[in-house]
């Protein structure tokens, strides 16, 4: 079946309430290529969370630019975060901007390094064959391949998934929470066979990452 044109924009209220659900227990997040910080916004305004947005480019930075309503925004290439201390952030986000990266694995080990651990990175773009390539014809990467890259910067438990109806890449990936799971990439088998897991998750993401204070920023 056809997609209409407008198909993004008709998905947009439905994408941002999924993403505001995945992350709504982070409470420092970083969005990587944050454009107008529209979704920074409802991050702020829904979660409670303290959003810092970085994009190459300011212009479309909201109207005071720095700091409005629980969100900061820095114009910075998402590749040197230097501002940021080594795991001072809960989160990374980055939506339909990881395509446009240049240097797209120094961007994800920078969201790594800044990344505490047992924090999560989301990733969603539009994949290589979807409408937008029909669209606007960029350089779209495959679920693979954003999967690959996030296991050469470090990450585990990479989940790479086609969602709306596969025109978006919605990737999540872990930053390890000990040596052993960075080393192995994953936790072992016999827990990541049982629900074990995502209760570890839950209950980290509930005790022990979130402390109700803005992010670590050196200017
Ligand atoms: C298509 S826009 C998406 C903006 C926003 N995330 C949204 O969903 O509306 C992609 C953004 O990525 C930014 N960008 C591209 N390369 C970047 C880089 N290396 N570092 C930071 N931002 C970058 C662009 O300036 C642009 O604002």
């Amino acid at each position: 079946m056809e997609l209409p044109d407008d198909f993004y924009e008709r998905i947009k209220e439905r994408l941002y309430r999924r993403i505001c659900r995945e992350l709504q227990l982070a409470k420092r997040l970083l969005d990587i290529g944050c454009g107008s910080c529209k979704l920074d916004q409802l991050l702020a305004d829904r979660n409670g969370t303290h959003v810092i947005g970085v994009d190459i480019s300011n212009a479309k930075f909201p109207e005071n630019k720095t700091r409005s309503g629980g969100i900061q925004c820095r114009k910075r290439n998402a590749d040197n975060l230097t501002f940021l201390k080594d795991g001072s952030i809960d989160a990374v986000v980055s939506v339909y901007a990881f395509h446009e990266m240049n240097n797209a694995l120094k961007v994800l080990k920078e969201a790594h390094r800044v990344l505490q651990r047992g924090g999560r990175l989301l990733i969603v773009d539009f994949p290589k064959a979807s409408l937008a390539q029909r669209l606007w014809n960029e350089n779209y990467y495959t679920r693979s391949q954003v999967a690959s890259m996030l296991r050469q910067a470090g990450f585990i438990d990479v989940e790479s998934r086609a969602i709306f109806q596969g025109q978006l890449i919605w990737a999540l990936a872990w930053k390890a929470h000990i040596e052993q799971e960075a080393r192995h990439q994953t936790i072992p088998h016999q827990v990541r066979r049982s629900c074990y897991k995502q209760r570890v998750r839950a209950a980290a993401w509930k005790g022990s990452l979130f402390a109700r204070q803005a992010p670590t920023i050196s200017t």
